[in-house]
C-alpha cells in the first residue's frame, strides 16, 4: 500500500468501500471486468484530456464545434432561468459555451465522481464567472442521487450530458439512467446530450487505437491505480491494450489482455490470469439518431431537436421529459 500519496486518498475518499469492492468483484468474475468510471483518477483525467487533443479522437472536437455553431439556438431552446446539472463535468470547455449563451442561468450543478478534479474545475469556473451560482456535487451519477436544494427562481431543470459518456452504459443501463434523469428533471425538464454516431468501423477503431498510444496508456493506467490501492504489482508490460469495434453490438470494446499466465493477491483473494485472458474495461456504444431517439422514447423522453456536424460523426440532442 502506498500510504504517501495524499492526492490519491482524497480521490478515493467519497466512495472507497463500494469502489474497491467493485474492483475486487469484477476481477473475481469471468470474464473479468472493471467499470470505465475507474479510469478517472488524476492521472487518468490528464490522459483523457490528452486523448481529446488527438487527431484520431474526433469526438470531443466535433461536439465542441456543434455546440459552438449552434449555441444561440441551443440556449434559446433550453430557455431562461435553467438549473443546469452537468454529469461528469470534466474540463468545462463545453460548459462554458452554454454558460456564455444561456439566458438568466439560475445555477450550475457540476456532478462528478472525481472530487479533486470537480473542486479544481469549480474554483476555476467561479473565477471566470463571478456572478454564477455554482453548486458542485461529488456523486456517482450512475447510481441514484439527489440534487442540492433548488433555488426558488429556477424555471426548468436541464441536465447536460456531453461527450457521449452515455455510450459507456449498456443499453438497459442507459435506459435506466435516462429514466432516472427524467425523474430528476421532472416533467418538462430537459436533457442536452451528446452521442457518438455509427460510422465507418475503421474510423471508429482509429479513435481508440491512436498512433501515439495515449489511449493504451489511459487503459493501462487502471493497473497503476489498482497497484496503489491494493499494493499489487500488476505491470504494464504484462498486459496490452486491445480496442476494436463490435459491429453486431454497435460498440467499441476496450480490454486489457494478459500477455502471460500470472497471479496476484488482492486483499487476500488470489486472482489468476490465463495467458490471453482479458479484463473488459470499457464499452462505448455508438447509435444512429433514430436508435437513440427510440431509446429515449422508451425512457420517458421526447426528442425536441438535434444538431449534428456535416460528416455526421456526432450528434447533440435536446430531449424533453414527458
Ligand atoms: C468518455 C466515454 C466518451 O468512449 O470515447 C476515450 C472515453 N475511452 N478513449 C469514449 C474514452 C477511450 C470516452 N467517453
Amino acid at each position: 500500500m502506498n500510504a504517501g500519496n495524499k492526492s490519491d486518498q482524497r480521490d478515493a475518499k467519497p466512495d472507497q468501500d463500494g469502489f474497491w469492492g467493485e474492483v475486487l468483484h469484477g476481477l473475481a468474475q469471468s470474464p473479468k471486468r472493471i467499470a470505465p468510471k475507474f479510469f478517472y483518477d488524476e492521472v487518468g483525467c490528464q490522459l483523457f484530456e490528452e486523448i481529446c487533443q488527438l487527431d484520431e479522437y474526433y469526438l470531443t472536437r466535433t461536439e465542441i464545434d456543434i455546440l459552438r455553431k449552434n449555441s444561440t439556438e441551443i440556449c434559446r431552446a433550453l430557455g431562461p432561468k435553467c438549473l443546469l446539472v452537468e454529469f461528469g463535468s470534466g474540463s468545462n470547455v463545453k460548459t462554458r459555451i452554454l454558460l456564455d449563451h444561456l439566458f438568466e442561468l439560475a445555477a450550475y450543478v457540476p456532478v462528478d465522481i472525481a472530487q479533486a478534479n470537480l473542486l479544481q474545475c469549480s474554483v476555476r469556473l467561479s473565477n471566470d464567472y463571478p456572478d454564477l451560482c455554482i453548486l458542485p456535487l461529488c456523486a456517482d451519477f450512475t447510481t441514484d442521487f439527489s440534487l442540492p436544494e433548488i433555488p426558488a427562481l429556477v424555471q426548468r431543470i436541464v441536465a447536460f450530458f456531453p461527450g457521449s459518456t452515455i455510450g459507456n452504459l449498456e443499453p438497459v443501463d442507459a435506459e435506466a439512467f435516462l429514466r432516472r434523469t427524467a425523474m430528476l428533471c421532472g416533467p418538462g425538464g430537459g436533457l442536452l446530450i451528446g452521442i457518438d454516431l455509427k460510422k465507418d468501423p475503421n474510423r471508429l477503431e482509429r479513435a481508440y487505437n491512436d498512433a501515439r498510444g495515449v489511449t493504451a496508456k489511459f487503459n493501462l493506467n487502471l493497473l497503476d491505480r489498482i497497484n496503489r490501492v491494493f499494493g499489487t504489482n500488476l505491470r504494464h508490460q504484462n498486459f496490452r491494450h486491445h480496442a476494436f469495434y463490435n459491429e453486431e453490438l454497435g460498440r467499441i470494446e476496450m480490454h486489457l489482455v494478459s500477455m502471460a499466465e500470472q497471479f496476484v493477491q488482492l486483499n487476500g483473494t488470489r486472482i489468476a490470469f490465463a495467458e490471453g485472458e482479458q479484463i473488459t474495461t470499457e464499452y462505448s456504444y455508438k447509435y444512429s439518431v433514430l436508435e437513440f431517439a427510440d431509446l429515449a422514447a422508451r425512457s420517458g423522453w421526447g426528442v425536441q431537436e438535434f444538431w449534428t456536424d456535416l460528416e455526421h460523426l456526432f450528434c447533440v440532442l435536446h430531449l424533453v421529459a414527458r
